[in-house]
């Protein structure tokens, strides 16, 4: 027996760079505020399976898909002689292992397109910006979730096959992965290192991380509305969806005690009855003048909840029964849901003080956007 290279350089960047994004991807899915991140590393993956079917027709002679062509049926009987100590050592990919490689690289692409598609409807950002609403994009999130928990199986399968072949045939798979090389009778053809096009394939990933926090880093907080120092001090955010209306009035009479809130974020029938009681505002008169209350409303009625023009205000909606008339934002349901794993302490921070004080955490607080990379907890 003597060493041979199998795995290239090129296949086995891959290999580890699909690993790193699947498992960040994994991990960053679990709370919105690191949604931008949660996109890169889907994207990455979407580019990282792009050149992994091409290099399955070009590569070398084991990254060929021809080289291990074999369907569902022949992967089960390896398995059985595995199990059985039977299986023949195969240098390449053995007929079990390349269900795995398809079955991760299908995955990954629906998973990463369902998740672009998850993006531009329930975020409305990304190429797919605009192509469903919320609805649609709410119902995709929940497949593109069930096609991650189905690929993290793939991967634990994976992983117990890599362990059973590697005591089976007493060498190690996964340093193969590393090193590419693998021990072979004498004669055996060896692929080709192609070492240029595993440099050009880290320079490409490497180009496109830079580009991308390059961009998270540069976005101008001015389009989130973050007019004052704190906002402009905090990092900026990657991803900024539309721009909704504004209104000077609104400001003016609305934001001088606390937040000017946004319109979207109640119901058309709460801003009716907050503004027919303006003389009893919580615990304030605002004095307001009929002529005032009508141009008020004349902003807030359009642009209400039902409107749906944020995410926030397509599921604050959602989430208020048709009967109840809430005259806090921080009463609907929604609110409450998304706020309630906020320990105690950070309510009590002096930079936060209120539930109502919105902007302490919320970068775009005075935009109304909420958007989901915005979310900064004072510390
Ligand atoms: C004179 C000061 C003052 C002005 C002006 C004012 N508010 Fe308020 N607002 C309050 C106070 C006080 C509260 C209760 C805050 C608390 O309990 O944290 C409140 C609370 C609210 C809340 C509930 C916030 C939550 O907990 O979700 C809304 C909505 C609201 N105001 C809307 C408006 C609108 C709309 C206007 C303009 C028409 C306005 N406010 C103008 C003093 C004011
Ligand atoms: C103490 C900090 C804090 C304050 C104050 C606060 N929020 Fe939040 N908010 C958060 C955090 C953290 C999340 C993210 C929770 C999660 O990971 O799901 C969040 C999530 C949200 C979301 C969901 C965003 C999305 O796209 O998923 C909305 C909408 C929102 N907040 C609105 C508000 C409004 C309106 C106010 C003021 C009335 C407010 N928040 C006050 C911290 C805060």
């Amino acid at each position: 027996m003597k060493t041979i290279l199998v795995w290239d350089l090129p296949l086995r960047l891959f290999h580890w760079l699909f690993a790193f994004s699947f498992a960040a991807a994994w991990l960053t899915a679990e709370s919105d505020e690191w949604l931008s991140l949660h996109a890169f590393f889907g994207y990455l993956m979407l580019g990282l399976i792009g050149f992994r079917l091409v290099w399955g027709l070009v590569g070398s002679r084991y990254a060929r898909f021809s080289s291990f062509l074999y369907g569902p049926r022949a992967g089960l009987d390896y398995l059985r002689a595995s199990l059985t100590g039977h299986a023949a050592r195969h240098l390449g990919h053995n007929p079990a292992g390349s269900q795995a490689v398809y079955l991760l690289l299908g995955l990954g692409l629906l998973a990463g397109f369902s998740g672009l598609f998850v993006q531009g409807g329930e975020e409305q950002h990304g190429a797919t910006a605009g192509a469903f609403g919320y609805v649609v994009g709410n119902l995709i999130k929940e497949g593109h979730g069930f096609l991650a928990n189905l690929m993290l199986l793939v991967v634990f399968a994976h992983l117990a096959g890599v362990a059973l072949e590697s005591w089976l045939h007493k060498e190690n798979l996964a340093r193969s992965m590393v090193t590419g090389l693998k021990a072979a009778e004498p004669g055996t053809p060896a692929a080709r290192p192609n070492r240029l096009i595993g440099l050009l394939l880290l320079a490409a990933v490497t180009a496109f991380g830079a580009g991308w926090f390059f961009y998270a880093w540069h976005e101008p907080v001015e389009r989130m509305g973050g007019h004052d120092d704190a906002a402009r001090e905090a990092p900026p955010v990657a991803f900024v969806g539309k721009t909704l209306p504004e209104s000077a009035l609104w400001q003016e009479e609305c934001g001088s005690c606390h937040l000017a809130f946004h319109p979207s974020l109640l119901p058309a029938r709460s801003w009716q009855s907050l503004l027919a009681g303006q003389d009893r505002h919580f615990r304030d008169d605002l004095g307001l003048e009929a002529a005032t209350v009508a141009k008020l409303l004349a902003f807030a009625v359009p642009n209400s909840a039902e409107q749906h023009a944020s995410e926030a205000a397509w599921k604050i909606n959602r989430s208020v029964p048709a009967d109840a008339t809430p005259l806090r934002i921080t009463e609907t349901p929604y609110w409450v849901k998304k706020h309630r794993e906020i320990a105690a302490a950070d309510w009590k921070n002096p930079k936060v003080k209120s539930k109502a004080n919105c902007a302490a955490c919320h970068q775009d607080a005075e935009a109304g956007t909420y958007e989901d990379a915005a979310m900064r907890i004072p510390r």
